[in-house]
């Protein structure tokens, strides 16, 4: 049976081809057209190779076959064919990473967990350093505005996959393009969700997964029920997501995927889009015309954060600091290959 990857690899179009192939009846082999699809963005690659993994996975006793790949160079180079075991272009993690991309990237969490005990230091930790080299790659600084918003918000995402998902790997991939002023980073598990994850924390059990994402995007909200207490600063607090969406909805937006919801938003708008994938996934689009307008927004979010949380039954309203609440950014100006 022949099956036709769509033209536009836009991320609602990808969700809705996941319910295309939930619908495809039983063959004896399935065939994937490459060939109409045109390009393929870092955070579309990753919710795609998710997506057919799983298809493969529930069909296990088919055959998948690719067609008209050959022609998609850049996403070969980035490892996303070998991303669903198609034999095709880089592994995930080849490509060297420069040019201002990451590759498909995958993390083992236990390869984090592990690093944390031979380092004597927490997960939170080494997940910094790894936050902080992705966001070396792609501002090719270490200072700075952008490499300061990236690699918090990078931390705060795989944090999550890591601290909530019970995935055993995680997925990123991005890209920066100084030319049209905008970062893109998509991270995204195949774990057990938001709703299930959050429900942790009875305050917020009983929700559908809609209701769940939203909830998850509400400051001190978190599916931890032990959020906010205690003096470690990697402490859960249910800042992380909150924090990030508003910071990418400063001029770029925010997209939150899990099971059967997602939600896109922007500054102003607020779109509800009909989700269909195991785990999560997030993708943070940033608009770097406008980092200087957030040195005064961060700590407005803030405390409008810790003020809407006052106001949500069973968020967490205690002052402790936690990493998710410190983002500090360093206004000054990025170093230029003068400086030493
Ligand atoms: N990748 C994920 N998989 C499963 N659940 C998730 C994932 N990301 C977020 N969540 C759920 O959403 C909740 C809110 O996430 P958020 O990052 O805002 O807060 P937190 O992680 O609990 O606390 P903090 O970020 O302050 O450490 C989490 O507690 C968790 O229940
Ligand atoms: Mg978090």
């Amino acid at each position: 049976m022949l099956v036709t990857i769509p033209t536009s690899l836009a991320p609602p179009s990808v969700l809705a081809f996941a319910s295309d192939l939930d619908e495809l009846p039983m063959a004896d082999e399935y065939e994937f057209d490459f060939g109409r699809a045109r390009w393929f963005p870092p955070f579309s690659m990753l919710l795609l190779s998710i997506i057919l993994k799983r298809f493969r996975d529930s069909r296990s006793h088919c055959r998948c076959r690719a067609r008209n790949h050959e022609h998609h160079s850049y996403a070969a180079h980035l490892g996303f064919f070998y991303s669903f075991g198609l034999q095709h272009g880089n592994l995930p993690g080849e490509a060297p990473g420069s040019d201002n991309y990451v590759p498909i990237t995958k993390l083992a969490v236990a390869d984090i967990r592990r690093e944390a005990l031979e380092r004597w230091v927490e997960v939170g930790d080494v997940v910094e350093t790894r936050a902080r080299e992705l966001s070396a790659v792609l501002t090719r600084a270490d200072r700075g505005p952008l490499y300061d918003t990236l690699a918090y918000s990078i931390r705060e995402i795989i944090r999550n996959a890591v601290e909530h998902s019970e995935a055993a790997e995680l997925f990123l991939c991005a890209q920066h393009w100084p030319s049209r002023n905008q970062v893109e980073v998509g991270i995204a598990d195949a774990g057990l969700g938001i709703r299930q994850s959050l429900s942790r924390n009875t305050s917020f059990a009983g929700l559908d997964d809609r209701e769940a994402i939203q909830m998850a995007l509400m400051p001190g909200v978190s599916g931890n029920p032990l959020a906010g207490k205690g003096t470690d600063v990697w402490q859960n607090s249910g800042y992380g997501l909150y924090m990030t969406n508003r910071i990418c909805r400063n001029g770029g937006s925010f997209m939150l995927c899990s099971g059967s919801a997602a939600l896109h938003l922007t500054a102003t708008d607020k779109v509800d889009l009909v989700g269909n994938m195991p785990g999560t996934a997030v993708r943070l689009l940033i608009n770097t015309e406008r980092l200087p307008d957030l040195r005064d927004q961060l700590g407005r979010f803030h405390s409008e954060g810790r003020q809407a949380a006052q106001a949500i039954r069973g968020a967490n309203r205690s002052f402790a600091s936690t990493a998710s609440q410190m983002l500090s950014v360093d206004f000054r100006n990025e170093p230029t290959h003068e400086d030493f």
